[in-house]
């Protein structure tokens, strides 16, 4: 059976973690295949907040098996932190064995290049997730597996301290001892060593078995090294695309794709947000929709909704549809506008330009309404916010396949 997926559409923060736990309840498997510790996804159950970063949001879902896949980059130290607020993991949690791992070293540089890059900080989360990558990407990264056999892992890290010692005294780094490097590794191998697995070879065995496979994105397609707002993004393909190379399943092996959006938009740290309101709007966006960052705490940038950037997004990862999150968070606006055309140098374009940082948003406008705050069935919401997810329909080119109007698991309409 195919492997169906879901994927961020804007800058991350979408709810993703809501519909994953939602739709956990159908699937044998659930799988991250990019990101790290960066991602923070958020699921409410019966009134209680669960904050995941690195384990698949099915894991609240006692029946489904959770893969953390070759294109995740792992902290070990916060995995292991993670894991012990769940019993019984063993058998429920797989490892790739060739995933790369974020050790101390690769979040100390990210932290340093924050602050040298001064006024233009991509405004990371400063989790040693570009230095990851950059090093797995330059053939000089250290990957899980290799924790099955501590003193090379040991001697391979030290030898790379050695080719790397200009760079790590020119950022004041200071670096751990070999006895310090070992009994940290040690430490990491005890937990982690029982959970690792070929996961391809896994995804392989469970596809051809006709087991429903769930593939989580993390951060969003805004985001995405190739195809967002470069340089301010991330480091991994948040893309649908991704998943492909993050797991080891090929293109034809993938299903239905749903994009999460907000019915607004947010983003966190810096880089281009053409619909971003900085006056009373964007405030009401942040207060009303609690837009603080689930791995952070930053304060979110908030928004009217970017049907352009939306339509590239859907098109880019071949969504089948999408779900519209948080519409509960408009509610009590007069008017509510979707930015459907951006003006770069005097010219109107319907499409996203190399260059957002130029683009000025062009507005619709649309009548505001009082509640959908924990509707369930699409006909009783009002007639207004009806008229509203029709337009973005259209203007997405995208047919809506769920809307959620609470962080609860049941506020969901399905369509
Ligand atoms: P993710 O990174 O895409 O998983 O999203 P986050 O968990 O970082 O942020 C989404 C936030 O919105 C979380 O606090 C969710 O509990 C919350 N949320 C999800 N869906 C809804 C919704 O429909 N309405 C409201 N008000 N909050 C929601
Ligand atoms: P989820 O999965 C929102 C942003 C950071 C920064 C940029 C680069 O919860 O949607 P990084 O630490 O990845 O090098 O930072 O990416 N970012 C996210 N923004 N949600 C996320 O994940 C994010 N993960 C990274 O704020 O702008
Ligand atoms: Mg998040």
């Amino acid at each position: 059976m195919k492997a169906d997926l879901i994927v961020g559409i804007q800058w991350g923060d979408e709810g993703k973690g809501k519909i994953v736990d939602l739709l956990a309840q159908k699937y044998d498997v659930v799988a991250r295949y990019q990101g790290g510790h960066n991602a923070g996804h958020t699921i409410v159950v019966d009134g209680k907040t669960h904050a995941l970063h690195l384990i698949p949001s099915g894991i609240l879902n006692p029946k489904a098996v959770n893969i953390i896949g070759n294109g995740v980059v792992v902290s070990p130290e916060a995995l292991i932190k993670e894991m012990k607020q769940f019993d019984h993991l063993l058998g429920r949690l797989f490892l790739s064995e060739s995933a790369h791992m974020i050790l101390t070293f690769h979040t100390l540089i990210d932290q340093a290049k924050e602050i040298l890059r001064g006024e233009k900080a991509i405004g990371t989360t400063g989790r040693g997730i570009g230095p990851a990558y950059s090093e797995k990407i330059a053939r000089a990264g250290f990957r899980l597996g290799e924790l099955r056999n501590v003193p090379a892992l040991t001697e391979r890290i030290l030898e790379y301290f050695i080719q790397n010692k200009a760079i790590f005294d020119a950022l004041e780094i200071t670096l751990p001892s070999r006895e310090a490097l070992t009994a940290e590794l040690t430490g990491f191998a005890q937990e982690l060593v029982p959970f690792l697995a070929n996961t391809t070879q896994m995804a392989w065995k469970m596809m051809d078995e006709d087991k429903k496979i769930l593939l989580e994105g993390a951060q969003g397609t805004m985001l995405d090294i190739d195809h967002g707002t470069y340089p301010y993004v991330t480091s991994s393909s948040t893309i649908s695309a991704g998943a492909c190379t993050g797991l080891g399943i090929n293109p034809k092996d993938i299903g239905k794709v749903t994009g999460i959006v907000k019915a607004y938009c947010t983003r966190v740290g810096n880089g281009p947000f053409p619909t971003e309101d900085h006056g009373e709007i964007g405030e009401r966006l942040r207060a009303q929709g609690r837009e603080f960052g689930t791995t952070t705490g930053r304060p979110r940038r908030c928004g009217w909704f970017d049907a352009i950037a939306c339509r590239y997004a859907s098109r880019l990862n071949g969504c089948d549809d999408l779900s519209i999150m948080k519409l509960d968070v408009l509610d009590g606006f007069d008017e509510i506008k979707v930015c459907v055309a951006y003006e770069v140098n005097g010219e109107i374009i319907e499409h996203m330009p190399l260059d957002l940082e130029a683009a000025t948003p062009v507005y619709k406008t649309f009548a505001g309404w009082d509640k959908t705050e924990g509707v369930r069935r699409f006909e009783d919401l009002p007639a207004t916010a009806q008229t509203y997810l029709k337009a973005i329909e259209e203007l997405t080119q995208t047919k809506i396949g769920m809307i959620s109007t609470s962080p609860d698991r049941n506020d969901t309409i399905l369509l």
